[in-house]
């Protein structure tokens, strides 16, 4: 394993506004590892992935990746970089005029490196690990149920081997026979493939299973982060409250609500 982590976030903050978000993010994500980032509702979860992935520039700090300075690229090179970089939308972000194989294959198609038959078999061989059919494969977006939207994402983050899977809500609105399909999955691409995984997840039970180590972001901070093993005994009010799904404890509605 390398020691310079895959991914090193140093004091990253982002505001809108009045609206400050992100306050210092640090955190550290090794090769190869697994982390899941919980936290409430507009706590800034997917800003911070957004950051990472270079679609949000954040005000201050450092994002490395490799060791390398992401924050600063030029376009050619944040290019090269989002190749290595695999991510499913929270809202999965389809392209509604292309066909599901056609967005599987999105990255293949525009790299050439296969024939379109080529493409076509790979994204179809995905989706079917994905629960899918071959017939769905060759339907759009907008003919397929939300849920099924959500594992046409997911492929399409895996299609093409990335070196980094960055997952929003992999699971949310997927029956639990399909969360564990795509949690085994995520555990394939991390133990098989060797890629370093993200995962915003608010299912806890997923969090643990997937999570080599699992971080918690509140007040636009990382306020906990700690192995899979730790998180039920974190001693960490907010981390608890969060895993055991408590009504009452240090965090208030207002501020889960927003
Ligand atoms: N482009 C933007 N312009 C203005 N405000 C934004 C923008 N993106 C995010 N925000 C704000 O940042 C905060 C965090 O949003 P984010 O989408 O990261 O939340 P989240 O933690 O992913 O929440 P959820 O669990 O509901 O998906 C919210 O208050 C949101 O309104
Ligand atoms: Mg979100």
């Amino acid at each position: 394993m390398n020691d310079i982590p895959k991914i090193k976030l140093e004091g990253v903050t982002k505001s809108f506004g009045d609206n400050h978000v992100l306050k210092g993010v640090d955190l550290e994500i090794n090769d190869r590892e697994s982390m899941v980032l919980i936290g409430a509702s507009a706590s800034g979860k997917t800003l911070l992935l957004k950051c990472i992935v270079g679609l949000v520039k954040p005000d201050s700090g450092s994002i490395q990746i490799d060791g390398v300075e992401t924050t600063d690229l030029s376009p050619k090179d944040r290019e090269t970089l989002m190749h290595r970089m695999g991510m499913l939308f929270q809202q999965s972000a389809l392209f509604d005029s292309q066909l599901n194989w056609e967005n599987v294959a999105f990255q293949l198609l525009q790299d050439h490196e296969l024939s379109r038959e080529e493409a076509k078999e790979l994204a179809v061989e995905k989706l079917i690990s994905v629960g899918l059919t071959a017939h769905a494969a060759d339907l759009l977006p907008a003919e397929i149920s939300g849920g099924m939207q959500k594992r046409v994402g997911f492929a399409r983050s895996i299609a093409n081997s990335p070196e980094i899977v960055l997952l929003d809500e992999p699971t949310a609105g997927l029956d639990p026979i399909m969360t564990n399909v795509i949690n085994d999955l995520i555990l394939d691409n991390v133990r098989q493939l060797g890629a370093t995984v993200l995962s915003i997840t608010s299912d806890t039970g997923g969090a643990r299973k997937i999570g080599d180590r699992i971080a918690m972001l509140y007040d636009g901070k990382i306020i906990w982060c700690g192995t899979r093993d730790e998180v039920d005994d974190s001693g960490n009010g907010f981390v608890d409250q969060f895993i055991h799904h408590r009504g009452a404890g240090p965090m208030q509605l207002a501020e889960r609500a927003f």
